[in-house]
């Protein structure tokens, strides 16, 4: 077992921190006040290939590998966890269902433009109605000749009113249950389809975050992927490669809270000492750095899982629901460690802290996660 990185992935890893501390760090406390989707932050990641990270160079991707894409969404996420995860859904949410389920011509219409960056996707999965349960779709698709008309809407979209390209679900037989939903792409401007509602979210502020409406909206049948039926295998599979990048995310939030703790408090003076001469304070950073340790190698773990296995799905689950958590702890302990500077937004910890939150949420709950980790072991 080789722990080490890759030449190439050290090289990306470098280039990514570079480029995420002079370009995407400045600008992160801004735009999560404005709430102004970050439209330039998007066009240089898509210059360095950071939209379709694992995406063959053929299909307008940078070629790389799974952990090469862990390693890029951590340190996108570390300056800037609004930008990690629209970096994330376009490369695992959308990018990867065209690169493993859609035919050339799919592949040639929708995946080169949003690997490649000059288009950017979304992935429509959630519904009032189908959150946790998401095979419980409302969202229909009735063929009509070489058409399906859809009707349904879809919530919590992340990239939803910004994105060219939507990969969405539908049900196209619904006495087959899981097994007659069908996985669809559709391109803005479609008459009949638009963004609707947008949320006001707690964290990652600038990340659109919308409804799609479909009302009598006409699609070609081509723009199936994969077969009738197939959609919810496509769904959970695609989520298993998601929920990586998730993970990824969560581990940059936190390695970005650990830097902040370290550094206030060799600086912060109490009692005539920094408080970093405190043990209360050491056991703290010990422990975020075993948890932020132990998230990224389960992270790692599962992006070689899914570069190299047919199925990662506990591998994905654990790592996300492990990184979540820690995450989750890491910025709590490091608005701990600010005290009462922490609280306030002059710091970065309180938005870490928000950010942070919805790893526990988004792509499946801490609970989905366990769900499929206990199932694993009880089949
Ligand atoms: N890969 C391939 N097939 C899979 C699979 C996977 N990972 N997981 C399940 N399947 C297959 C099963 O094998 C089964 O097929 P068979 O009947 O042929 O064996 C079929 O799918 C149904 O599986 P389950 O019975 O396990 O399905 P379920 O209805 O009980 O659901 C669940 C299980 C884990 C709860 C699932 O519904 C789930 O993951 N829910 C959470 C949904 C989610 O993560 N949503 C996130 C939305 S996107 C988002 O959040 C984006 C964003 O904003 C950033």
């Amino acid at each position: 077992m080789d722990f080490k990185l890759t030449e190439e992935q050290e090289v990306l890893r470098k280039m990514v921190k570079d480029f995420a501390e002079k370009e995407l760090k400045p600008n992160a406390a801004r735009i999560d006040k404005s709430h102004e989707f970050p439209v330039d932050n998007v066009k240089k990641a898509a210059e360095l290939g950071l939209m379709g990270v694992a995406v063959p160079e053929q299909w307008g991707g940078a070629g790389m590998d799974y952990v090469s894409y862990a390693i890029a969404i951590e340190e996108v996420s570390r300056a800037c966890a609004t930008t990690g995860v629209i970096l994330s859904v376009n490369n695992s949410l959308v990018c990867d269902p065209l690169k493993t389920f859609g035919n050339d011509m799919q592949k040639e219409k929708f995946l080169i433009p949003l690997a490649s960056g000059r288009k950017i996707g979304c992935f429509g999965l959630t519904e009032p109605n189908a959150g946790t349960d998401a095979a419980n779709q409302s969202t229909t698709a009735v063929r009509k000749g070489d058409e399906y008309i859809i009707n349904g809407t879809k919530n919590f979209i992340t990239n939803g009113s910004v994105a060219d390209t939507a990969i969405f679900f539908a049900i196209t037989d619904r006495s087959k249950g899981s097994k007659g939903i069908s996985c669809f792409a559709i391109e803005k401007g479609t008459p009949g389809f638009r963004a609707g509602k947008e949320e006001d979210k707690l964290g990652i502020c600038a990340s659109a975050c919308s409804e799609l409406v479909f009302e009598n909206v006409r699609i070609p049948a081509a723009n199936r992927i994969g077969a009738e039926g197939e959609g919810f295998k496509i769904a959970m599979y695609t989520l298993d490669g998601g929920r990586i990048g998730i993970a990824a995310q969560a581990v940059g939030i936190a390695r970005a809270a650990e830097e902040e703790a370290v550094a206030y408090s060799k600086q912060r003076v109490q009692f005539g000492q920094p408080i970093s001469s405190f043990q209360g304070i050491q056991w703290m950073l010990a422990e975020m750095h075993l948890k932020l340790e132990a998230a990224r190698l389960l992270t790692f773990n599962a992006a070689w899982a899914r570069q190299h296995k047919d199925r990662c799905s506990v591998e994905s689950a654990m790592a996300k629901l492990f990184a979540a958590e820690a995450a989750t702890k890491i910025t709590h302990d490091a608005i701990q460690i600010h005290g009462g500077y922490g609280y306030v937004k002059e710091y970065p910890v309180e938005r870490f802290y928000r950010d942070a939150r919805i790893t526990e949420i988004y792509e499946g709950t801490n609970e989905v996660q366990k769900m499929v980790i206990a199932s694993s072991l009880l089949k």
